[in-house]
């Protein structure tokens, strides 16, 4: 087998992107089940609970699925920029009335820990954002069964993945929601378009490319898999199902969402990624390229979103979403997909008819 030959052999060419923050086993295991790939979005949960979390699904589905690590890097900021940060922070607090973090010692979950236990899990997926891994890291998963999938926004990322002998990559375009995976250069210099970043990727790397970013239906699978993708991985698209865990608020903001809603922000996490403006992107979007680097800044904000999430408040929180959002459909999971996967094909027919075959 091969990832190509997993991907090819799904009954639906269509992914679930992890979304940390927005989705849980549920989504995963009812993708699955359907017929597509779920992910798993693990990048936020300790070592410790990656095994059980994996044989949840496992015991779910006998199908296929991903599980998505975030390579967050080490921190260890100074107490001075931790200060400075949550000095700046101090206003918001007030407002939503929680009380600022004491300065924490961890950041985020060691991902070196987290590595070794999806390793020793071995789910037949892992995709990864953020950065490269090893040879040795991917050699590692390849042995315990597992294929790795590397998100890239450049061709140069593409090509770091194929180097270090990964299976396949993710092509995410400058469309798509939450974090955005650039490691090479700044995001400045890593804003490319799905339409373009897959087919440049495709002409680079000799490897099975999905395409990410603003797919929201069977119009944009079709158009993804006729630009030579192997599959369509759609996280937007997935916001406004049953079985997403976003908050009423973050809700509410996608169904009032303005025409271009989106927008890329450093203020909330200290790496830049796509959502609904508020006021907090707004009013930070002066200092955001100052806050400290993901997962610092993310970890000093996380309180205050969980504050103003439970407040009803969506000024304050990360309402992740791509450039997608307002096509965004409520319904079961599994509705949804073959929904898109019966207008995909309906597309190809009519492609099929305008040109005459
Ligand atoms: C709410 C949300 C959370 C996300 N969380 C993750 C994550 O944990 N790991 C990851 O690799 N990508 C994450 N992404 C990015 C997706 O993998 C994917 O690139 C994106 O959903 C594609 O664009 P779309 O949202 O327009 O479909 C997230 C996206 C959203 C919308």
């Amino acid at each position: 087998m091969s990832l190509r030959a997993l991907l090819e052999s799904l009954e639906i060419p269509i992914i679930q992107s992890p979304m940390l923050g927005a989705s849980d086993a549920a989504l995963a295991i009812a993708v699955s089940r359907a017929g597509g790939l779920g992910s798993l979005a693990a990048g936020g949960l300790a070592p410790a609970d990656i095994g059980p979390a994996i044989a949840q699904v496992r015991a779910a589905t006998d199908r296929p699925f991903t599980v998505n690590l975030l390579m967050a890097p080490k921190a260890a900021p100074d107490a001075a920029t931790v200060e400075a940060a949550l000095q700046r922070l101090a206003p918001w607090y007030a407002e939503v009335g929680a009380p600022p973090p004491a300065a924490p010692n961890q950041f985020a979950p060691d991902f070196d820990a987290q590595f070794e236990a999806l390793a020793a899990a071995a789910p037949p997926v892992a995709s990864f954002a953020f950065d490269v891994l090893t040879r040795d890291q991917v050699a590692t998963l390849q042995r315990a069964g597992t294929y790795v999938l590397g998100t890239a926004n450049t061709v140069a990322e593409a090509r770091a993945w194929a180097e270090v002998g990964a299976d396949g990559v993710c092509a995410q375009g400058a469309e798509a929601g939450g974090h955005h995976a650039y490691f090479l250069a700044d995001i400045d210099d890593s804003l490319v378009g799905t339409f373009a970043l897959v087919a440049t990727i495709r002409a680079a790397v000799d490897l099975p490319v999905v395409a990410a970013g603003g797919i929201m239906d069977g119009r944009g699978v079709a158009a993804a898999l006729a630009l030579g993708a192997i599959g369509a991985q759609m996280g937007t698209a997935f916001l406004m199902s049953d079985e997403a865990t976003i908050s009423q608020a973050w809700r509410g903001a996608i169904e009032t969402a303005s025409d271009d809603p989106t927008r890329l922000t450093r203020a909330l996490t200290g790496r830049y990624a796509r959502g609904i403006e508020n006021r907090f992107m707004r009013e930070m979007r002066g200092v955001e390229r100052e806050v400290p680097a993901y997962p610092v800044q993310n970890r000093l904000t996380q309180p205050l979103r969980a504050a103003a999430a439970k407040a009803g408040d969506p000024q304050m929180l990360s309402l992740w979403a791509g450039q997608g959002v307002r096509l965004a459909e409520r319904g079961p999971a599994a509705d949804l997909l073959r929904r898109w996967w019966d207008e995909a094909r309906a597309t190809a027919r009519e492609l099929a008819g305008r040109t005459g075959i």
